[in-house]
């Protein structure tokens, strides 16, 4: 089966079997067999956050379950079941339509609901993980589906034990606490900026999610028109002394805490080693942002991964700082 619709990087790649699950429940039938159950398993939701570099040998598991279901709401608080095939952004929109604030900040992530807990997404103050009660999922290891409390669910930055334990988990369901008061996040860098050119005063969360999806759209090429996986490095931690040193020799370059680490800009690193807009036949580097790796028509994964190479060495060799790819590499 092709995987080229499937992975927004809109890499050419085949599985040797794909399969999209309507129903979680049909999972235990589908794990049932043993030469399933053999195969090397991937699960696929919108494929917005995976560069292949090679065919997956295995199975691919696309889980496309939809639906929003209010499972309480009193007091000002909801609590919502979201299947885990539903797209992330359709459900931002949801809760704010409803009246629900907080996940504005989260507006046109793109993939599904049921991936946003493994990598614990984020964006402009925010992550998902501050929503969560409790991920669904298919334990492969104990043959059943589990409830994971949030407590449970090991969550970091870009990280969880869906991430940790991938080949373990498949997730089918996250559940959500909603409010409808809550004060809004506006001190990431350029939202405020955003709500003034709008003109808008005393915002409200929808507001803020159409300021922070305007600056989206403006700084980040859109998947359906340019292949790209959002970010493809994270931002690297780095200890106090590490961060100080480097700031003094680099001014400019953007760090925040993170509890006891510090968090620097991998898109400063990446655009002060002169690689915004670089371009290696159909493989680049993003003109409009640099933390961004761009398709710009029929690269393969391999070269793709081997201009992230050539990012992470050129960084490492200027700045003595690794980069770590942020998408699953396969
Ligand atoms: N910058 C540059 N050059 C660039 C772009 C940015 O030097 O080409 C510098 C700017 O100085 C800016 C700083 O980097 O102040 C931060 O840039 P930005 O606000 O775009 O955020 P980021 O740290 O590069 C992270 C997430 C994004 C998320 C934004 C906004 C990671 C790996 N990425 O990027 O998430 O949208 O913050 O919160 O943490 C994703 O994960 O795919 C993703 C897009």
């Amino acid at each position: 089966a092709s995987l080229l619709g499937r992975n927004t990087f809109h890499v050419a790649a085949r599985a040797q079997m794909l399969v999209d699950v309507r129903k979680p429940a049909a999972l235990g039938e589908l794990f049932g067999y043993a030469a399933l159950r053999a195969q090397p398993l991937l699960v696929l939701g919108e494929g917005s956050n995976i560069l292949f570099t090679r065919d997956w040998p295995g199975v691919v598991l696309a889980i496309a379950a939809h639906g929003v279901r209010v499972l309480g709401d009193e007091g000002g608080r909801a609590h919502v079941r979201v299947e885990a095939g539903e797209p992330w952004n359709d459900f931002v929109r949801w809760s704010l339509a409803r009246g629900y604030v907080g996940l504005e900040n989260l507006i046109l992530i793109p993939g599904t609901v049921g991936a946003a807990p493994i990598q614990n997404i984020g964006a402009y103050g925010t992550e998902v993980r501050e929503f969560i009660v409790a991920v669904e999922a298919w334990d492969r290891r104990a043959g059943q589906l589990v409830r994971i409390a949030k407590a449970d669910c090991a969550f970091g930055y870009r990280d969880s034990i869906f991430k940790r334990e991938r080949d373990r988990y498949v997730v089918t369901a996250v559940e959500f606490e909603l409010v409808r008061e809550r004060p809004l996040r506006l001190d990431y860098a350029g939202v405020r900026e955003e709500l003034a050119a709008m003109g808008i005063e005393e915002p409200r969360a929808p507001a803020v999610a159409e300021a922070i999806a305007r600056i989206r759209t403006r700084k980040l090429p859109n998947p359906a028109l340019l292949g790209n996986a959002g970010s493809f490095f994270k931002n690297p931690l780095v200890d106090p002394a590490r961060a100080e040193a480097l700031q003094r020799e680099h001014p400019t370059l953007p760090a925040w805490p993170a509890g006891d680490l510090y968090k620097l800009s991998a898109a400063w690193l990446i655009e002060t080693c002169g690689y915004k807009g670089l371009r290696e036949g159909d493989a680049g580097v993003s003109d409009r942002h640099a933390l961004v790796l761009v398709n710009h028509g029929h690269a393969s994964g391999a070269e793709l991964w081997a201009l992230a190479e050539r990012v992470r060495a050129g960084v490492l060799g200027r700045f003595g700082v690794e980069l770590e790819a942020e998408p699953l590499v396969v």
